[in-house]
């Protein structure tokens, strides 16, 4: 287990680089921090339908940069808890209707901060009726939809599988003996989603795209059967259009053909190809100068771009990013989770 700072793990070290490209650890750290203290600033409140994921976010970078503690674990539980509607879901923050992406973002939070046992203080029996809501949008073709409202998309689907298996309920049986969801037909959903080209995209027939490449190989990871489902052959043709969506000027990587590089592909790509044992086939040095190259090195965080504005998805998804190229300093990331391994590990006994 790598959880300490040190010259890497088998990845760029940053003597390698230009002074001027190091990871400002603590202005990043600094910069999550005074997130929530901005509460008087507008974009505070237009970011608060996200609340609860930009919890998630902050907290996990904060985690993989090496300072659990920076948030208040007891503010982060009670936040978290005041987001949970009767139903079992999760809403984005207090007064929000439930929805999938955010109950995920609410168990992995959970997960990280070890509050499964005050979430049962407070809720006897909540891991299960969270469990039963997610379970309750599995659709009859085995996809997920992400609300009552019925719009279904991969995310809800590997989201599902996610939190369930945190939850430690995914192959739950009921007290009738049926299983809380058909993990059989969800899987079979995401093989529909297969294209020719080696990706896979929203829904079967649609374009690959390299979020959901992610989302796929991420449920058939947490099902166990994404080496026997993809073979040799499978992992090469994905490793093939993954890894040209690195840019030569750049050397970011993009979501599609012809798209603009951004930041969160180094996290939606980069952990795809290292599900499928093919990080190496892009230049880690040209992406980690990239993702250097979006920070703001005097207030902190990482824009999508260079220059752009910075935010917290892309300051986690470019923490993220460097971890599976095991930068200096940053802990080892889970690529199905994108939670620190070794707590992911820990929640699920391996
Ligand atoms: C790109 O979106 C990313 C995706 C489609 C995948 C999103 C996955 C989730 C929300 C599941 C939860 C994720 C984690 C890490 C637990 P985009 O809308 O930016 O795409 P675009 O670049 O084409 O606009
Ligand atoms: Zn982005």
């Amino acid at each position: 287990m790598s959880l300490v700072a040190g010259p890497g793990r088998g990845g760029v070290a940053d003597d390698q680089l230009p002074d001027e490209l190091k990871l400002v650890i603590d202005k990043h750290v600094a910069y999550i921090q005074s997130l929530d203290s901005r509460r008087n600033e507008l974009e505070y409140h237009l970011t608060e339908h996200l609340r609860i994921s930009g919890i998630y976010w902050g907290l996990t970078a904060l985690h993989l940069l090496g300072r659990p503690d920076v948030l208040p674990r007891e503010g982060v539980i009670d936040f978290v808890l005041s987001c949970l509607h009767e139903n079992g879901g999760f809403g984005a923050a207090p007064g929000h209707d439930p929805h999938m992406l955010y109950t995920v973002s609410a168990v992995q939070i959970l997960a990280m901060v070890d509050g499964f046992a005050e979430l049962e203080k407070k809720i006897p029996d909540g891991k299960t009726i969270i469990a039963k809501y997610i379970a309750g949008l599995q659709q009859p073709n085995g996809t997920f939809a992400g609300d009552e409202w019925g719009e279904t998309d991969t995310r809800f689907l590997y989201g599902a599988l996610n939190a369930l298996s945190l939850l430690n309920m995914l192959h739950h049986q009921q007290p009738e003996q049926s299983p809380l969801i058909n993990v059989t037909a969800a899987t079979d959903h995401i093989k529909a989603c297969h294209n020719f080209d080696g990706g896979f995209g929203v829904m079967p027939g649609a374009e690959s795209h390299s979020g959901q490449i992610f989302t796929c190989l991420g449920a058939l990871s947490i099902t166990g059967e994404l080496d026997s489902y993809l073979g040799e052959e499978g992992k090469d043709r994905l490793g093939a259009w993954l890894s040209e969506r690195q840019l030569d000027d750049s050397g970011g990587l993009n979501g599609r053909p012809m798209k603009l590089v951004d930041v969160c592909y180094a996290w939606w790509v980069g952990t795809s190809l290292a599900m499928i044992d093919r990080l190496h086939w892009i230049d880690k040095k040209k992406l980690t100068a990239f993702i250097l190259r979006c920070q703001d090195p005097e207030q902190g965080g990482v824009a999508d771009r260079p220059g752009d504005m910075v935010d917290v998805f892309h300051t986690h998804f470019a923490v993220a990013g460097l971890s599976l190229i095991g930068y200096p300093g940053v802990l080892e990331v889970d690529p199905a989770y994108c939670m620190p391994k070794h707590l992911v590990d820990k929640v699920l006994g391996r």
